[in-house]
């Protein structure tokens, strides 16, 4: 039968993927309070829903930074989605695209920026890491710019990689077969990854090649060498979206990388508010984190976000059915929030505001 949530797509990915693989997907840093945490947040929201509506049609389109989008649930940028199916990336392009919606596609990408843009129906972004040698990330900004993506967003979460223990268990790389693929064969980058450190390879690709020193200079730098508009990605507090927003940044994106940073930063939804607040209505902002139903979609619009991201959701559908799974799982989110919608009375997204929740006490 056809998975009819989420969550069931997740179990059927973990049973069809390699274990090492999914311990990859799923794990967060240290003892995962961030990653709980994430899901967790949404259940202390409860909904204040309005009667006697007429619901009879829910409008879910939105735009996010000028593009238009069928619902405000877009794709978080994820690595490695070969490791889930054998079209990776492309895949996850295409399911994004028949959904009508946005895709992020990673950096760190099993397909590359140009593969990943022919195959796509819809619009993408771009996630951008800042390396050491800024040429290696000036040479992705200007591939991704003449591949028509609409937009860059710059991971800010990462100076170093968050301590994943299952992957330092697994000593986790991939398999020979992949790659990198923003980054040739011959490249020192791709040497790094497979140099079978017996710890984490991905941990010793960004200790060797990722700038520790990044400040929000970092920013002002990217703005100056693009007109693409530039989103912040990891911001958890008001400070914080300040910054972003006086070195330029066109959206900020709410995001603790799906607790696989900072164990034990706040939840994505419990840092919201405040950033909401700090930044005023000066540019758009975003979550991801924990998103699983249609109701914590309405839960994050409610308070302020214009639209989500979903990272492990995406990779459970491709594990368990390719684009088809990435696909249904967008469906999915979609009818879940067009319904939470039609039941909370509040058919169109510009009625969704704070009134809609209560926070219950900690
Ligand atoms: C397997 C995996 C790989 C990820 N890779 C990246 C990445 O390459 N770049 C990035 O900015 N964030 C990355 N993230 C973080 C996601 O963009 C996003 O913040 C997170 O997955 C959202 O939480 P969720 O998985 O609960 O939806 C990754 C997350 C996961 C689970």
């Amino acid at each position: 039968m056809e998975p009819v949530n989420v969550r069931e797509y997740e179990a059927l990915a973990q049973a069809r993927m390699d274990p090492a693989a999914w311990d990859y997907y799923r794990s967060g840093a240290e003892d995962e309070v961030t990653v709980r945490a994430n899901c967790d947040g949404f259940a202390r929201i409860r909904l204040r829903p309005r009667m006697l509506v007429d619901v009879t049609s829910c409008d879910t389109r939105t735009t996010v930074v000028g593009t238009p989008v069928s619902m405000p649930i877009l794709i978080a940028p994820t690595a490695y989605h070969c490791l889930a199916c054998e079209d990776g990336e492309c895949a996850t392009a295409r399911a994004a695209g028949a959904a009508d919606t946005l895709m992020v596609a990673s950096t760190l990408a099993t397909r590359n920026i140009e593969a990943i843009a022919a195959a796509a129906t819809g619009p993408l972004w771009f996630q951008l890491y800042v390396y050491r040698d800024r040429a290696v990330s000036e040479s992705l900004v200007r591939r991704a710019e003449a591949a028509g993506y609409r937009a860059l967003v710059l991971t800010v979460d990462t100076p170093r990689l968050g301590r994943r223990e299952r992957d330092i268990r697994n000593a986790f790389s991939l398999p020979p077969h992949l790659g990198m693929a923003n980054f040739t064969s011959e490249d020192d980058l791709t040497m790094v990854h497979f140099q079978g450190t017996g710890k984490s390879a991905l941990a010793a690709h960004v200790a060797a090649l990722f700038d520790t020193s990044l400040t929000w200079e970092a920013l002002s730098w990217l703005r100056s060498i693009t007109t693409l508009p530039v989103l912040v990605k990891g911001v958890l507090t008001g400070e914080d979206a300040e910054l972003a927003i006086q070195h330029g940044a066109a959206g900020i994106l709410v995001s603790n990388h799906g607790g696989r940073q900072l164990d034990g930063a706040l939840a994505s939804i419990e840092a919201l508010p405040e950033v909401v607040e700090a930044v005023n209505g000066r540019c758009e902002v975003y979550l991801d984190g924990g998103i699983r139903r249609g109701t914590d979609v309405l839960k994050a619009l409610a308070l302020g976000a214009r639209a989500v991201l979903v990272g492990r959701p995406i990779l459970w559908g491709l594990g368990a059915n390719g684009e088809a799974g990435a696909r249904h799982v967008l469906e999915l989110l979609r009818a879940e929030l067009e319904l939470a919608m039609a039941l909370a009375g509040r058919p169109r997204l510009a009625e969704i505001d704070r009134s809609l929740v209560k926070m219950l006490p900690n």
